[in-house]
C-alpha cells in the first residue's frame, strides 16, 4: 500500500457510533425552535419580471400577491433595457416578507435588441457580487443583511406567435445559469384552448432543443414529490392577470369579463394561476430561495474566487490555505508591478534617448545651416572687400588722371598768358 494511502486512512474520522437515549432530552425541538428564529428573522424573496412591455406583468403581481403594488406603466421609448427593483415589506399572519419585484423596464422595445439581455445578467451578477462582497468582509452582518439575489425569474412569453421568439431563446439562455427561469404563457386568455395546448408543447420542444434549462420544481421530497411531478408536465403555465372582481353566481371572484363571456384568474378550467401561485408561493418559495444560493450564487462565487487565484486542493496536492493563496497573489501582483514599472522604466529611457538624439540631429543641422551661412558671409565679404579694392584702384586712378589733367590745364594756361608778354617783346625789337 502506498504511503500515502495509509496517511489517508489513518486521518480519516471513525464513523460515529449510534447510541440509545435513556429518556427525553429535548433536542427534538430543534425544527421548531429553527421555525421560530426563521419567522422572527422574516423572510425575503426577490422576482424578476421578464416580459414585453403591456405583457401583463404588473397585473400579474397584483394579482399574486392581491395587493396593489406601486407600478408605473413604460413607455415603448426606452432606449435600452433598464432594471427597476422596488421592496415591500407584506405580512401574512406572523410572517414577515421583504418582497423585492424587478421589473426589466423596456424590455424588447429596442430595435437592436443584441445586448436585450446584457443589463439584466450585469443585474443579477451585480446583486450576487453585493453578497459575496458582504461575505468576504472581517466583520459581515449576514444575519441582517438585505439579500437582493434574485430567486426567481418569471419570464414572460407573448401569446399571439407561433413559438419563441428568437430575443426570448437568447434571454433566457443568458439567464438560466444564473437564476430560477418559470417561463409563463402571459394573457392566455387570447388564445384557445387547443392551440395553448399546441403552443404548450412547442415552447418546451424549443427549450429542450436549444438547451435552455428551466428551473424543476424539486421531487426529491416525498412531501411534495408527487404535486410537483405533476406540475411540472404543466409547464409553461399560462395565466391570466385580473385585479377586478366579477360577480359569478353569488360569489365575487377575480376576473377578466368580455362581451362573450367571464375568464376566472382562480378557476383552473380557465388559466394556470392557481398553479403557478401554487409553485411559486406556497410550496416552493423555499426551494428557490435555496436553489439560489446553493446552485446559482455557489457557482458564481466559485467563479470568481478562482479568476481572484484561490482553489481547492485536489486528492494529492496540500489543502487550500488563505493565507498562503494571499501570499501567493501578493508575490505574484509585486511581480507583476515591478514588471510593470520596470517597462515603464525602459520606455522612459528610451523616450529620453530618442530625444536625445533627435536633439543631437537638430544641432547638427543648426550647426551646418550655421557653417554654410558663415561660408555665404565670408563669400560676400570677399567680395565686397574685392569690389572695395576695385573702386578704390578706380578713385586713385581717377584721381592720378585728375591731377595730370589739372597739371597739364595748369601748363596750359600758364602758356597762354606768356604768348602776349612775348609778342610785345618782340614787337620792340622790330
Ligand atoms: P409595463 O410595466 O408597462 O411594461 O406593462 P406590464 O407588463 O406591467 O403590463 P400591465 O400589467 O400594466 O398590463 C398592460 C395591459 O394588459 C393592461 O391593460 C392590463 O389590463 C392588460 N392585461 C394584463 N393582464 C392581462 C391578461 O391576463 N389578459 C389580458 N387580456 N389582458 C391583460
Ligand atoms: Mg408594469
Amino acid at each position: 500500500m502506498a504511503a500515502t494511502d495509509l496517511e489517508r486512512i489513518s486521518n480519516a474520522e471513525p464513523e460515529p457510533r449510534s447510541l440509545s437515549l435513556g429518556g427525553h432530552v429535548g433536542f427534538d425541538s430543534l425544527p421548531d425552535q429553527l421555525v421560530s428564529k426563521s419567522v422572527s428573522q422574516g423572510f425575503s424573496f426577490n422576482i424578476l419580471c421578464v416580459g414585453e412591455t403591456g405583457i401583463g406583468k404588473s397585473t400579474l403581481m397584483n394579482t399574486l400577491f392581491n395587493t396593489t403594488f406601486e407600478t408605473e406603466e413604460a413607455s415603448h421609448h426606452e432606449e435600452c433595457v433598464r432594471l427597476r427593483p422596488q421592496t415591500y415589506d407584506l405580512q401574512e399572519s406572523n410572517v414577515h416578507l421583504k418582497l423585492t419585484i424587478v421589473d426589466a423596464v423596456g424590455f424588447g422595445d429596442q430595435i437592436n435588441k443584441d445586448d436585450s439581455y446584457r443589463p439584466i445578467v450585469d443585474y443579477i451578477d451585480a446583486q450576487f457580487e453585493n453578497y459575496l462582497q458582504e461575505e468576504l468582509k472581517i466583520r459581515r452582518s449576514l444575519f441582517d443583511y438585505h439579500d437582493t439575489r434574485i430567486h426567481v425569474c418569471l419570464y414572460f412569453i407573448t401569446p399571439t406567435g407561433h413559438s419563441l421568439k428568437s430575443l426570448d431563446l437568447v434571454t433566457m439562455k443568458k439567464l438560466d445559469s444564473k437564476v430560477n427561469i418559470i417561463p409563463i404563457i402571459a394573457k392566455a386568455d387570447t388564445i384557445s384552448k387547443s392551440e395553448l395546448h399546441k403552443f404548450k408543447i412547442k415552447i418546451m420542444g424549443e427549450l429542450v432543443s436549444n438547451g435552455v434549462q428551466i428551473y424543476q420544481f424539486p421531487t426529491d421530497d416525498e412531501a411534495v414529490a408527487e404535486i410537483n411531478t405533476v406540475m411540472n408536465a404543466h409547464l409553461p403555465f399560462a395565466v391570466v392577470g385580473s385585479t377586478e372582481e366579477v360577480k359569478v353566481g353569488n360569489k365575487l371572484v377575480r376576473a377578466r369579463q368580455y362581451p362573450w363571456g367571464v375568464v376566472q384568474v382562480e378557476n383552473e378550467n380557465h388559466c394556470d394561476f392557481v398553479k403557478l401561485r401554487e409553485m411559486l408561493i406556497r410550496v416552493n418559495m423555499e426551494d428557490l430561495r435555496e436553489q439560489t444560493h446553493s446552485r446559482h450564487y455557489e457557482l458564481y462565487r466559485r467563479c470568481k474566487l478562482e479568476e481572484m487565484g484561490f482553489q481547492d486542493s485536489d486528492g494529492d496536492s496540500q489543502p487550500f490555505s488563505l493565507q498562503e493563496t494571499y501570499e501567493a497573489k501578493r508575490k505574484e501582483f509585486l511581480s507583476e508591478l515591478q514588471r510593470k514599472e520596470e517597462e515603464m522604466r525602459q520606455m522612459f529611457v528610451n523616450k529620453v534617448k530618442e530625444t536625445e538624439l533627435e536633439l543631437k540631429e537638430k544641432e547638427r543641422e543648426l550647426h551646418e545651416k550655421f557653417e554654410h551661412l558663415k561660408r555665404i558671409h565670408q563669400e560676400e565679404k570677399r567680395k565686397v572687400e574685392e569690389k572695395r579694392r576695385e573702386l578704390e584702384e578706380e578713385t586713385n586712378a581717377f584721381n592720378c588722371r585728375k591731377a595730370a589733367m589739372e597739371a597739364l590745364q595748369s601748363q596750359a594756361l600758364h602758356a597762354t598768358s606768356q604768348q602776349p608778354l612775348r609778342k610785345d617783346k618782340d614787337k620792340k625789337k622790330f
